[in-house]
């Protein structure tokens, strides 16, 4: 059976298989179709469309325009710099897109690194995080992870660093995110060490770094004279909830347009975008998460068909719909197509907003049609045709490759 996961991008072959792969595509049958299948392969459908909807769509927000946007101005001027390069910081709350954004960022290079030199062995980008309770040893091993390079207990942290800069500066790497910097702290000893040691990486490898991390701006590593120092090379961009407004609502009806459900009404979910918006205190987190679940439950899937994971709302979360029949005594599960008119009514996750409404009577039915009298949806990201996963031993030859 193939393994559908998709793996941590911190290891080279994994962050490969990233750059291949675009959004998912579905294409959805008739009711007709789908009604005629016969049970073996309605369900291998259904679970086809479990699989895309647990993906949907990264939404193209105005704070990935912005970084798409200074990432690629920055590897630009940064081109012919010698020392001072200039970094970007991507700082905001938890759950914000962060990671995301930069991953965005990182991919968006590869693919245009690998357009231009279609023949050339390169590792254009590298990704790694910040380990908590971190040390100067421990980071660098993130670079040697990213790359393969096999450790010894006997290598130091300066042996790594030595040979990471060497590969990728070998490697013509020009763009090295690193996520999670809150786990720097510029208050303790091995918070400063750490940063020297990025500083040092950023030093020797003749590329743009871009770092992301929670609130970053007011503590951790860009505080002190070091963090100081390091900053000030730096431009700042800012990643937080989504007030209530035409962004908000652009980005619902962006993943409602992704829905592939049958028997979805238009423009449900764009109507809900106030409640969403308090449900989810702005959230895109919460927002995608409850979107998709919602969107997983309305399918009759053979897990979805157990009584035991029966999505039926709980009391507290909704009541029932006015147009729905009144249901008395246990709650009924639905199976076969019926599924589809589930409403929207999983809990998302995320920041509890202040003030929890009572959710509306229904949130009607999924739907993938376009929302007639609402904003223009922003874009899902650019598309380019989906790759198999291929695991390519590293155009460099990294395997195997000692200090
Ligand atoms: N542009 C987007 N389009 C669609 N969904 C998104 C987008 N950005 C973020 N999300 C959703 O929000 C979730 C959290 O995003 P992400 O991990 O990028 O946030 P983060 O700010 O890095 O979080 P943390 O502070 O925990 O590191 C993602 O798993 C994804 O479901
Ligand atoms: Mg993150």
């Amino acid at each position: 059976m193939p393994d559908k996961r998709r793996m941590p991008t911190t290891t080279l072959p994994n962050w490969r298989c990233f750059v291949n792969e675009d959004s998912p595509e579905f294409e959805l049958f008739s009711e007709a179709q789908w009604r005629a299948m016969a049970d073996p392969e309605r369900d291998e459908y259904d679970e086809a469309r479990v699989d895309y909807h647990s993906e949907l769509v990264i939404v193209e927000t105005p704070a990935i325009r912005e970084i798409l946007h200074q990432g690629r101005l920055l590897t630009l001027v940064n081109r012919r710099e010698i020392s001072a390069r200039r970094g970007l910081i991507v700082s905001g709350p938890w759950a914000t897109g962060k990671s995301t954004a930069i991953k965005q960022l990182g991919r968006a290079h590869e693919l245009r690194v690998r357009r231009r030199y279609p023949d050339h062995d390169r590792i254009p980008v590298v990704y790694v995080s910040a380990p908590p309770n971190g040390s100067p040893r421990k980071l660098a091993t993130r670079f040697a992870h990213f790359l393969g390079l096999p450790l010894k207990s006997r290598h130091n942290e300066m042996d790594i660093a030595d040979a990471v800069c060497e590969i990728l500066t070998e490697a013509r790497c020009d763009l090295v995110l690193v996520d999670e910097i809150h786990n720097i702290q510029m208050g303790t000893s091995s918070g400063k060490d750490m940063s020297d040691h990025l500083k040092y990486f950023a030093e020797h490898i003749p590329a743009t770094f871009v770092y992301a991390g929670i609130n970053v701006e007011r503590e951790g590593l860009f505080t002190g004279v070091r963090g100081k120092q390091i900053a000030a090379r730096c431009v700042m961009q800012h990643t937080a909830n989504f007030p209530y407004g035409s962004e908000w609502r652009s980005m619902i009806a962006t993943m409602e347009h992704a829905l592939r459900l049958h028997r979805h009404e238009v423009g449900t979910l764009a109507r809900q975008a106030k409640y969403l918006h308090t449900r989810t205190g702005g959230s895109i987190s919460s927002l995608s998460h409850l979107i998709r679940a919602a969107a997983i439950s309305a399918m009759p899937t053979a897990a979805n068909r157990s009584p035991a994971a029966c999505c039926t709302p709980s009391r507290s979360t909704t009541t029932p719909s006015p147009t729905a029949p009144a249901r008395r005594g246990k709650p009924r599960t639905t199976s076969g197509t019926q599924r589809e008119r589930f409403p929207l009514v999983a809990s998302a996750p995320g920041p509890a907003p202040h003030r929890r409404p009572t959710a509306p009577r229904i949130m009607g039915f999924l739907h993938e049609a376009a929302c007639q009298g609402e904003p223009a949806p922003v874009h899902a990201l650019a598309r380019t045709p989906r790759r198999p996963c291929s695991h390519p031993a590293g155009a460099f030859a990294l395997a195997g490759r000692d200090l």
